[in-house]
This record gives structure tokens, sequence and C-alpha cells, in this order.
């Protein structure tokens, strides 16, 4: 398979836009421009179709081009296009109802644009609530792209350095980080509370944020008792807990992972599938942090505003999706589990048959295949324990049998609720034979 029509627009938007398109962190290898989606599938500029297990970037829970979210967006578009600038709508509040009825551990709900702004503001409302500075953030976590977290996400092992008194070396994800604000951060592994504590007992800790799952690098699950043991170390230093749901909210489940694990944080951060795939995301948690917005005392008031926040198209689309998966008679988890079920076990006998060491890793509808004989539970196992150079062939290998999945190393594979049995079997169909090419 090539793409060369997909090459010549990279190249001819390069000239215009630094590096040819809009985030960076779409580019990768091989180059395809996809140009239509629908369902579970995808369509690319030079011809070729695709199972998507990409959901670009996993807002799509429900599947590409949604029926019933296309006509409640169609519907907001000829009702009056605007969020007007001024004034409550009726459709924010409708969404907040809807939100609050779904993730019911939370008091009350404040929704932006990008999950990015939403952890923001949650690191923010922490700083304002504490009085302090510092925040912790986890090794192999990603947060958004802003200052406060934009550092230690996939390190390679040469910058990773050694753990000192419970953190990693900041290894920032980009330039421009005043080091005044970097030194505030303090990236820790996820999965050791020791190594919370220690940062705790020598910094003001603000806040605690953590993807509950995280699947930035996969699908590292929580060991027993860690979230628990954040939530009691939160309670113990005075730190917000924030989980990060953009990615686990509302895939894990209705209530995310909270309702899995049975622990509740401070703040909760959603996006991706909250509107599948159009541009929304909620910060969501206990009514004393966000009423911070309100406090009459300027200097606690926390300032929440945005220009397009809640614009009728994201809200529409929420709030179609939001009634989707609330809605029993649809059962769109009980379809995700199954479907899932059925790829993880199809994988499982296929690793086997072609002797190929493989841990996979799942959550609903999100699962990751890690090249190991030992399940990571940090960033530093998969560096240790995962065969990189196979994971790269191997997503080569699918996706030029026609399964999309993201051309980088431990990235998470997602399914939607408009995968079919059949898509599943044509799925393990081309995995059969990937596997053998590669084991040849
Ligand atoms: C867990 C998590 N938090 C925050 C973000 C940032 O969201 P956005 O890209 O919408 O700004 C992402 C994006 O991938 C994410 O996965």
């Amino acid at each position: 398979m090539n793409w060369p029509k997909s090459q010549k627009l990279l190249d001819e938007n390069a000239r215009l836009i630094p590096g040819g398109l809009a985030s960076l962190n779409r580019k990768a290898d091989p180059v395809i421009a996809f140009v239509r989606a629908k369902g579970s599938r995808l369509w690319d500029i030079d011809g070729h179709e695709y199972i998507d297990y990409h959901a670009g970037f996993a807002p799509y829970l429900l599947g590409h081009g949604d029926d019933d979210q296309i006509a409640a967006v169609t519907k907001a578009m000829h009702d009056g296009l605007s969020n007007y600038g001024t004034g409550p709508t009726r459709e924010e509040g409708d969404l907040a109802w809807l939100f609050l009825r779904a993730v019911p551990h939370a008091e009350k709900v404040q929704f932006f644009n990008t999950g990015s702004e939403a952890t923001q503001q949650a690191i923010r409302i922490a700083r304002a609530a504490t009085g302090r500075s510092h925040i912790i953030k986890m090794q192999g976590g990603y947060n958004g792209h802003h200052n406060a977290v934009a550092m230690n996400l996939m390190t390679p092992r040469v910058e990773l350095g050694a753990l000192q008194d419970g953190e990693y070396p900041r290894v920032p994800i980009t330039a421009g980080i005043p080091p005044e604000e970097l030194v505030l951060t303090h990236a820790v592994p996820f999965n050791d509370l020791d190594a919370v504590e220690r940062v705790a007992q020598r910094h003001e800790i603000a806040a605690l944020i953590t993807e509950p799952v995280l699947q930035n690098i996969g699908v590292i699950k929580p060991q027993p008792g860690y979230l628990a043991g954040l939530r009691a170390l939160a309670d113990r230093y005075g730190f917000v807990l924030i989980f990060d749901e953009v990615k686990t909210g509302f895939r894990a489940s209705l209530g995310g992972y909270q309702a899995i694990a049975g622990v509740t944080a401070d703040l909760s951060t959603y996006g991706k599938a909250v509107a599948n795939g159009f541009p929304l995301a909620a910060l969501a948690g206990k009514a004393s942090l966000l009423d911070l917005a309100t406090d009459p005392d300027p200097k606690r008031r926390v300032l929440i505003a945005g220009t397009y926040n809640c614009h009728p198209v994201p809200v529409a689309a929420a709030i179609a999706c939001l009634k989707k998966l609330m809605d029993p008679a649809m059962d769109v988890y009980g379809h995700l589990e199954r479907m899932a079920q059925r790829l993880e076990v199809g994988q499982r006998e296929l690793f086997a048959k072609h002797g190929v060491p493989a841990i996979i890793s799942r959550v609903g509808s999100a699962s990751c295949v890690y090249f190991a004989k030992t399940e990571p539970h940090d960033w530093e196992g998969i560096l240790a324990h995962h065969d990189a150079a196979f994971d790269t062939r191997y997503r080569r290998a699918l996706i030029e049998r026609g399964i999309y999945h993201f051309p980088v190393i431990v990235k998470q594979g997602s399914i939607s609720f408009a995968h079919s049995e059949a898509d599943i079997d044509r799925t393990l169909e081309a995995t059969d034979d990937a596997l053998r090419e590669l084991r040849g």
C-alpha cells in the first residue's frame, strides 16, 4: 500500500502551515490524509478503506457521523446558530443536567471546548483554593498542551534519568516554558504512592492531576488500592485530587473510571467522548471548588471565560451523545463490551498461535497490546519490557491490511458503538495475516 496523494497534500499544506497540519500530534508515519469517515470506517485520499481503531485519539465512542447526532446538530444550526455572547442558554442548562445525571459523584459542572482548557482551569482552581503553587503529574500521563503539564510524557530512556526524592527529572515536551514555571511541576511514577508522599512532604502541593488509567501510553491500569491511596494522600496533605477523565470519561463507563474504581476526585476533567468528537470539554466536581468562579472576594475568584464555551453545535452534539449513552434500550456499553471481548479473545488466540509474547490490557472499549512478557505498570515498565520495534512493524502491517491503529507505539485502540461483529472478525483475519508475515 502507498499513499502518494496523502504525502503530496502534506507537502502542499506545509508551505502554509508549519509541519503541514494543525496539530503536530497528528503527524505520523505513514502519512495518510483521510477524506471521509462513517461508522467504524475511514477512507483516505489515496482510495483505501480502513476499519478505524484510532477514533481520532479516542472521542468517537458512537462511531463517525452518528445519525442522531447529525440530526441534533443540524437542528441546532437551523434554530439560530449563535451562543449570543450574552446571558444563559437553555441548552447549556440541559447539558449540565444530563451530565450530572451521568456523573452522579459530581456536584456541579462547567464547560469548555478542549480537554487542555479543562485541565488548565482545574489546576488554576486548585491553586486558588489552596493558595499553593506546586503540582504533581504522572510520568507517561498526558493532561494537555499547557505549561503546567507539558512534560514527562513518553520520555526516552536516555532523557528520563533516575528517580530522586520520588520524582523524575523534568523533561518538557515543548520549548518555551519559563524555568520558574517548570519547577512547579513534579513528575512521579504511576502506581507509586510512596513517590507522591515523598514529593508532598517536600513541597506545598496544590494539586495532583492524573488520568485514573494512563491511556496516553496504552492502557496502564491503577493497581488495586492505588487510586484510593491517592485519595488518602490528598486528604492528608491537603491537595486537590484531579482525575483527568478526558479519555476514560464516558468511554470506561457512563460515570467514567471513577464509577468503576469507587474513588471520587475533588475535580474531574472530561472531553473527547462526551460529545462524540465535537469540541466540548467539562470540568466537574465539588461545588465548593467550582463556585470559586463566583466568589465575592475578587482575590479568590477564578476567571472562567471563553467566547465559544457552550457553542450550540457541540452542545447539541453532546446532548444527543449523552442521551444515546444513557438510553438502556440502546445498550451502548453492552455492545462495546461484547465487541471488545470478541477482539481480545481473538487476539489472544492469534498471539498464542504465532508465538508472540503479548499482554492485552483493556478497560471496556479501550485496549492496548504490549509486546512484553511482564505487564507494565508505569512508563518505566514499558521502556523495560515492551518490544517497541515489533509494535511499530505490527501497526504498519495492520494499516497495510486496512486496519487503522495510530502508527505510534503503545497508542490506545478504541472500539465504537458502530463496530460490528463482522468488523471484529475482519480485523482478526488481518491480524492473523500480519502476524504470519511478521513472524515469517
Ligand atoms: C487524558 C487527556 N487529558 C487532556 C487532553 C487534552 O485534550 P485536548 O487535546 O482536547 O486539549 C488529552 C488529549 O489527548 C488527554 O488524552
